[in-house]
């Protein structure tokens, strides 16, 4: 399937590790060039490095916490200046902690909404008038099955990311005059640290063992496997290319089924 994807400028937020990571080696396997970031220098380096050398794209990286609008800024526009165009933005970031409601706190909300919603908007502000220039882009936000199915202990995702669906549709509709599509990805549980991480905690919240807790997961998954982060990046690949041309303001699940609505 060609995607026409070769020489796009694509950023790729929160790319050292996981779906971000992922993602960012497929663009590059499509022959697109990479505007990457994650707050550490060390694993984003390793994803630079390999794009480079195994697919020959050019990357340009930043450290940053994409909670931080400034930051997110600057970085759009080195990227921009560095490629001469941004034709694609992914965003993503990490996870707000798993813990049941009456645990949380408030500077937990408002650290879930700059991390998980607000670094959204920050993107958009940063990326969308060029896209309008070019009269060509793709928006993309990782949000999770969250948006669609609640996850228990998971409430600051759940409440926060539901906004991100109000924010996709409403871009879409937007920016479709301009040629620009405006998606999300939702994916399900995903074999990353971050499931790991979410693993660990619910156990020890549950009083039973990781193996345990994870055997559970599995069975709640009709494919029964957790997904690979490379077919989340698939989708996301997908949506970016011109095969996905008559997309916009959609949520696609990558969750193997565990939704149950219709
Ligand atoms: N894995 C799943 O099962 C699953 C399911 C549904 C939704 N999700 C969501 O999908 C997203 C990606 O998850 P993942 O599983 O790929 O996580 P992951 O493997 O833990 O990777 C997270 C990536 O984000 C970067 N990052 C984290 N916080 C950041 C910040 N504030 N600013 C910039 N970069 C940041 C990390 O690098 P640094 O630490 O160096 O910043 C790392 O590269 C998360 O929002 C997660 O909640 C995951």
């Amino acid at each position: 399937m060609e995607t026409g994807l070769r020489n796009r400028a694509a950023i790729v937020a929160a790319s050292s590790k996981g779906i971000g990571r992922a993602t960012a080696l497929a663009f590059a396997a499509e022959g697109a060039n990479l505007a990457l970031c994650a707050r550490n220098a060390e694993a984003l380096n390793q994803v630079a490095e390999e794009a480079r050398r195994v697919y020959g794209v050019g990357v340009y990286t930043a450290t940053f916490d994409v909670a931080d609008d400034e930051g997110v800024r600057q970085f759009a526009d080195s990227a921009h200046r560095h490629f001469g165009r941004i034709d694609i933005c992914v965003t993503n970031a990490g996870g707000p902690p798993a813990k049941p409601f009456a645990k949380t706190t408030l500077a937990e909300w408002d650290s879930a909404y700059h991390l998980n919603l607000r670094s959204i908007v920050s993107f958009a502000h940063a990326v969308l008038p060029c896209m309008q220039q070019q009269r060509w882009g793709r928006f993309i936000t990782i949000t999770s099955i969250a948006v669609k199915q609640p996850i228990l202990e998971l409430v600051l995702s759940n409440a926060v990311r539901t906004g991100v669906l109000g924010l996709v549709r409403s871009l879409a509709t937007q920016y479709g005059p301009d040629n620009i599509t405006i998606n999300n990805v939702g994916p399900g549980y995903t074999a990353t640290d971050r499931v790991k991480e979410l693993a660990q905690t619910n156990a020890q919240a549950t009083g039973r063992t990781v193996a345990d807790y994870e055997a559970q997961m599995v069975k709640d998954i009709p494919l029964r496997r957790l997904a690979k982060p490379e077919e989340v990046a698939d989708a996301i690949v997908w949506l970016a290319s011109e095969r996905a041309a008559y997309i916009t303001g959609q949520t696609i699940l990558v969750d193997g089924g565990v939704y149950r609505g219709l």
